[in-house]
């Protein structure tokens, strides 16, 4: 096996960032397939904490290629801030490519994102990064993408054309429209900044896959945040779902070999839209308060709810994961009981799957099955055999329920605290990562 999708199995900020920094040294390529810095990734290493929003983990790394997919959209001042950022930090960094292919956000998809969301009844509660308006436009074939930007002959009428028209659309909401000169030069600067990065990134994972080097895809958000498979509208509008992959970087789908689902221990959930296990009380807010439960990207307290296994055996089928990644064990500690979600009960009949009507998964109540929690600090663990009984047989009933097995552990936010269960989940049997003793 040489390829291998890493996707986020819940509601996004189930700690992929932390899961590709950790894969990601055994790979010769990671390519970000979605999303754009509306993603905040954390990844503790050597001491030192790196912030990713847009450029794949993969990129600490120097042997590593870090490609920026297709399916992105991209905001170049936040790539720039955060390539110098890094490198500041780092040193030696990987080599960056992006794809022509991307779909670059400008100031004016943030001004749109900004008026939709107040003109919305419900709202979704956006990152405000200008996302759904950058996809409106790349599915209108309207939008720019990294390979016009950096041709200043085609970027010029291009950028003229599109401000105008948004321009058109900005004052009909009686804001002040945006000028061309300023953004035309201070945009043309960083597309020169830019221009070396950008190439035909489909050919390059393809012919990586051809040779056997081994590419990781690394998902953004998640599954149930996916403009298809998610809680529609109370999503984003990329594809999250492991799916997203082949259309978001060109590979074919019969060269995905694996597919890991990184999920958490319990659930969370940032902005609007349905959440069946959501806690409204004190021990939602002991677990916001020991898992630091606040967005990376917009500093918003996340809403937390007991493991929702209907959800998570739904995202292992839609994915096709093949093993999980289960994190934030650790936050779990010092409860007397937990609480995990088996089915729902919609209109007085019990459903196992979720529904794709949302006004109908807003109503569903959640059926729970009690099992004894622990009070045991988890952190310095580093085999199973080092966890209570407890949260043994908590992952055990995780694997039985979603019939996935479990590959990876995480029990803390650094490189150390993780514990590798099964490797041939992840690269096949030649997979080099060492296994943690069971
Ligand atoms: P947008 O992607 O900024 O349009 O936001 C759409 C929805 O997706 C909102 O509910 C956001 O809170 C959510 N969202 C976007 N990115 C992330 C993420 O990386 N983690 C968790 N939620 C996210």
């Amino acid at each position: 096996m040489s390829t291998l999708v890493i996707v986020g199995a819940q509601w996004g900020d189930e700690a992929k960032g932390k899961m590709v920094d950790v894969l990601g040294g055994e790979a010769d390529i990671v390519v970000r397939y979605s999303g754009g810095n509306n993603a905040g990734h954390t990844v503790i290493t050597d001491g030192k904490e790196y912030k990713f929003q847009l450029i794949p983990a993969g990129i600490l790394h120097p042997n590593v290629t870090a490609i920026l997919g297709g399916g992105m959209v991209v905001c170049p001042k936040g790539l720039l801030e955060e390539l110098d950022r890094t490198k500041a930090q780092k040193g030696e960094l990987g080599q960056l490519k992006i794809s022509s292919a991307a779909h670059v956000v400008f100031p004016y998809h943030r001004v749109l994102d900004r008026l939709e969301e107040e003109h919305r009844e419900h709202k979704i509660g956006t990152t405000s990064r200008g996302i759904g308006p950058a996809y409106q436009d790349k599915v209108a074939r309207f939008g720019i993408r990294m390979g016009e930007f950096v041709r200043p002959e085609r970027f010029e009428p291009r950028f003229r054309e599109v401000l105008a028209f948004k321009n058109r659309l900005i004052k009909m909401f009686g804001e002040a429209p945006l000028d061309f000169d300023e953004l035309y030069k201070e945009y043309s600067e960083y597309a020169e900044r830019i221009r070396p990065f950008v190439t035909d990134i489909e050919v390059l994972v393809q012919d990586a896959v051809q040779d056997g080097k081994r590419v990781l895809f690394e998902g953004a958000q998640g599954t149930f945040l996916d403009l298809d498979s998610g809680t529609y509208p109370f999503v984003t509008s990329g594809h999250p779902t492991a799916g997203g992959a082949v259309i978001g970087t060109g590979v074919g789908p019969r060269n995905i070999d694996s597919v890991l689902g990184v999920c958490k221990a319990y659930t969370t959930r940032v902005g609007g839209g349905p959440f069946p296990t959501e806690l409204l009380d004190s021990i939602g807010e002991q677990i916001r308060e020991k898992g630091k439960e606040y967005g990376t990207v917009t500093g918003r307290g996340r809403r937390c709810g007991w493991l929702d296994l209907v959800l998570l055996k739904h995202s292992c089928r839609l994915n096709s994961i093949n093993g999980l990644i289960v994190t934030r064990l650790d936050v779990l500690s010092g409860f007397e009981t937990l609480k995990v979600c088996t089915g729902y009960i919609l209109d007085g009949k019990k459903l196992d799957y979720v529904p794709t009507e949302t006004s109908d998964f807003e109503r569903v109540e959640p059926v729970y099955k009690d099992v004894p929690g622990w009070s045991q600090d988890l952190r310095s663990a580093r085999s199973l055999k080092d966890l209570p009984k407890e949260a043994r047989d908590y992952l055990d009933f995780m694997e039985e329920f979603t019939g996935t097995p479990i590959a990876i552990l995480s029990i803390g936010p650094d490189r150390e605290e993780t514990m590798i269960l099964r490797p041939e989940q992840i690269w096949g049997q030649e997979s080099r990562i060492p296994v943690s003793v069971v």
